[in-house]
């Protein structure tokens, strides 16, 4: 049975502040530079979700992409979408919003609901020229 990946390209807007408050103000400034700013800063992000699977004889697909749409919209879109992560978003009241932190967030979103095939990647592009990549684990 050939495998094949199917990837979903979703955009969300949000904004952040990159702050350990464990630490002092300085240690935060040095370390996050302008994105310690206080009064947050915004990104327009891009995600890619990648399924990967055997191709289902029935339907030729790994899985209904529409399907996925569904769940990316309603687990990640809806959740992070011009929100503040920082202060409305639960998840991240104890875990700094950085982009590879946001990719955690969207595999723990998405991974346990898939009706078929396994995610593969989680990419996110937090500007033109940053992405980062999680693969869980
Ligand atoms: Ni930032």
């Amino acid at each position: 049975m050939p495998s094949c990946a199917v990837t979903r390209r979703v955009h969300f807007n949000a904004a952040h502040r990159l702050h350990n408050p464990a630490e002092s103000d300085e240690w935060n400034r040095a370390t996050f530079g302008p994105c310690n700013n206080p009064n947050y800063h915004g990104h327009n992000y891009e995600l890619e979700v990648t399924v990967e699977g055997p191709i289902d004889t029935a339907t030729g697909y790994v899985l209904d992409i529409a399907i996925l749409k569904r769940l990316v919209d309603a687990r990640v879109s809806e959740v992070l979408d011009h929100r503040n992560l920082n202060l409305d978003v639960a998840w991240f009241r104890d875990r700094i919003p950085s982009a590879e932190n946001i990719a955690v967030f969207c595999w723990e979103a998405i991974a346990p609901a898939l009706p078929a095939g396994r995610l593969q990647r989680i990419r996110l592009w937090e500007t033109p020229r940053n992405y980062v990549e999680y693969t869980g684990g």
